[in-house]
């Protein structure tokens, strides 16, 4: 069998394992001179290191174990109300209303819900998209936001091989996991401007334009997590355009559709953009945030083909690559998530909901300006209302993150990254001067 490198690694590292395995069976059959076989069992993974904690996760872990009746979860993008309550949609409940008893068990295909996915693609490419129309557009259902990005950095190793693909800096943690997991060469490009807090868009046109033809640009499609600064429409249009010209491959990560403006048509401008521009990408939707389907699992990946029958092909390796994963993708939230958008009256209300939940975040960040203000700190904080989405960069650095943990039990990422979906109206005037007294 011929093996490249990683991959011949890989396979000696799991021959020497299954030999491993096999000569310790043995020796069990012989008996193992009074060793118990809990103390032998323990002595099988002795040599495992504890993994590092997750920088996201791990302070919702540290925020649990915090005892203060005063605590804020500052931490994961997960929206509140303004109780700070988790919310279920008005347009979900219905939706389960309606699909309560009507449905097996059964499981659905490797591909999921027929109905849900197309729904989903009109949802990002517009109804009137052509792409869709004409059945060029391979897409599956996936396991939600990560599980989207999973599986197309898996197809991006099998079918686009010597392809690295640029991740914008800085970018959701989880990213680099994502394609260092699926054995992809990554690197960076620039997104951020510390000195303006917004978008650093000569830096990333200059590593667009100076990357390899042909790379895989790993692009936010609105709502960029962590900054919350998204570029222009003016701005993505050079985006794109660079893009073609270098024959470079977008792929869209779209967590937060609704969430940046309020409007989920708006939201999808960027790809809309690239679509009129005649490039063929390739889109993660999610609807964990913007229909509150968190532990749904719930969202779709699609690839731009050429054509239907290379669509077919492309589908066809995404399937190969679900089966041996998950095989199937779960049932429920694709039932909802279908029920909604396949009811005009159900979808205007959901729009409704999303615009409610994205105008309590511009609230909040009008609010928290406004406190940190008049908190009397002589920092700028016009970031706070600039940027969008569900994330405020505040600027803060690690230090301050940690005290605001340690002194006021106030917990988000040690990038400074403020969730203000967990910001209310009952906690906002003590985070602000909470900011103060660690940023003074
Ligand atoms: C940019 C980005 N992509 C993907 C995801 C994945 O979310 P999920 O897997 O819950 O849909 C997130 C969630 O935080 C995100 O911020």
């Amino acid at each position: 069998m011929r093996t490249c490198g990683r991959l011949r690694r890989v396979v000696v590292g799991v021959d020497r394992a299954a030999r491993a395995f096999e000569q310790s069976a043995r020796r069990g059959q012989r008996g193992h001179g009074g060793r118990s076989t809990t103390a032998r069992a323990m002595a099988r993974f002795a040599d495992v290191p504890e993994a590092p904690k997750d920088p996201i996760l791990g302070i919702s872990e540290l925020f649990l174990a915090d005892t203060s009746s005063d605590k804020m979860n500052l931490g994961v993008g997960a929206y509140r109300d303004d109780n700070g309550k988790p919310q279920v949609l008005k347009c979900v409940r219905e939706a389960e209303k309606r699909i309560a008893g009507n449905f097996n068990m059964e499981y659905l295909p490797t591909n999921g819900f027929k109905d849900f996915i197309k729904h989903s693609l009109d949802l990002a490419y517009g109804e009137d998209s052509e792409a869709v129309k004409s059945g060029s557009i391979a897409a599956v259902q996936s396991l939600s936001g990560t599980g989207s990005c999973r599986l197309l950095a898996e197809f991006q190793k099998r079918f686009m091989p010597g392809c690295t693909v640029y991740i914008s800096v800085p970018t959701w943690s989880n990213h680099h996991n994502i394609w260092r997991d699926a054995g992809c060469e990554q690197t960076t490009y620039r997104y951020y401007k510390e000195s303006t807090r917004g978008l650093d868009f000569e830096g990333m046109m200059e590593d667009i334009n100076n990357a390899p033809n042909g790379s895989m640009f790993l692009l936010h499609a609105c709502a960029h997590n962590p900054t919350g600064v998204d570029p222009s429409a003016e701005q993505w249009r050079e985006i794109s355009k660079a893009m073609k010209a270098k024959n470079h491959f977008a792929f869209f990560d779209m967590a937060y559709q609704g969430f940046a403006s309020g409007d989920c048509v708006r939201d999808a401008q960027s790809i809309r953009i690239f679509a009129e521009d005649g490039h063929k990408f390739a889109l993660a939707q999610s609807f964990a945030k913007n229909m509150g389907l968190y532990g749904q699992r719930i969202g779709t990946v699609s690839v731009m083909c050429e054509d239907k029958a290379e669509a077919v092909r492309v589908e066809s390796q995404l399937k190969v690559i679900a089966r041996a994963m998950y095989s199937n993708p779960p049932m429920h939230g694709a039932l909802i998530a279908s029920t909604i958008l396949g009811d005009p009256a159900l979808k205007a209300q959901w729009y409704v909901e999303v615009k409610e939940m994205a105008d309590r975040i511009i609230t909040m960040r009008t609010l928290l300006r406004k406190h940190l203000e008049d908190s009397g700190s002589k920092l700028p904080w016009q970031h706070v209302t600039d940027q969008i989405g569900m994330f405020c960069y505040s600027g803060m650095a690690p230090e301050q993150v940690d005290k605001l943990r340690t002194d006021h039990h106030i917990y988000m990422t040690r990038n400074g990254r403020i969730s203000m979906a967990g910001v209310t109206s009952g906690n906002v005037e003590r985070l602000a001067k909470a900011m103060h007294e660690v940023t003074k």
